[in-house]
């Protein structure tokens, strides 16, 4: 059984498709905790309208990253609440070698564009700026890397020529949430390699 924590820095939307997947019973999971950098995300707000144990971390000093004093209270709140498996969603930091190593190939991550394209902030602001035809959501596993772990899903999405940044955005968000339970199901079926491959079970 997968024993979800999902971080997140924002407003939360593919945390909420993960619950309402496991309400609806398309994911066979349950969410042990929530956890957020913003004392403000309203990540938190979601998780404690589902009673779910919503916890907000300060990373002072750090901008960007997780680390240290931060890293370690994070590694004991994931113990205490019986979490075996990480989904980033939407936190905007780098993960470290603390936490890395703690849930080595247990912690996946979405990112709003096709990977390898795109990598690192605002990956959808990027390939809308650059000017591709198609782009999309990729579901992929966090390593030591910026977005550089190996891919477990993906979903596209065409970009018209009347499509403005905010419109194109909807409907990448509305294809991470169906990307992000749709692999955390494969993973809870036991169907992901460690290097992204699925197994199809006939
Ligand atoms: C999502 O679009 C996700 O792909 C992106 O942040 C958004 C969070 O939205 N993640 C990244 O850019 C990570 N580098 P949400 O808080 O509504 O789920």
């Amino acid at each position: 059984m997968l024993k979800l924590a999902i971080f997140g820095s924002g407003s939360g939307t593919n945390c909420q498709a993960i619950i309402d997947a496991i309400e609806a019973g398309t994911l066979d999971a349950e969410i042990k905790c929530v956890l957020a950098d913003k004392e403000d995300a309203y990540i938190l707000e979601r998780a404690r309208k589902h009673n779910i144990p919503a916890i907000y971390f300060d990373c002072t000093p750090f901008k960007s990253k997780l680390d240290g004093e931060a890293e370690q209270r994070v590694l004991r709140a994931l113990e205490e609440h019986d979490v075996n498996f990480i989904a980033l969603a939407g936190f905007m930091r780098i993960v470290k070698d603390g936490l890395l190593k703690a849930y080595e190939g247990r912690m996946i991550n979405i990112h709003p564009s096709l990977l390898p394209s795109f990598p690192g902030l605002d990956g959808g602001k990027q390939a809308f700026e650059y000017g591709v035809k198609y782009t999309g959501c990729t579901v992929h596993f966090v390593d030591a890397g910026v977005d550089t772990g190996a891919i477990i899903n993906q979903k596209c999405i065409t970009i018209e020529n009347d499509d403005t940044l905010d419109s194109m955005m909807a409907k990448l968000h509305a294809q991470e949430h169906i990307a992000y339970p749709e692999a955390l199901q494969w993973i809870a079926e036991g169907r992901i390699l460690r290097d992204g491959r699925r197994i199809t079970i006939n």
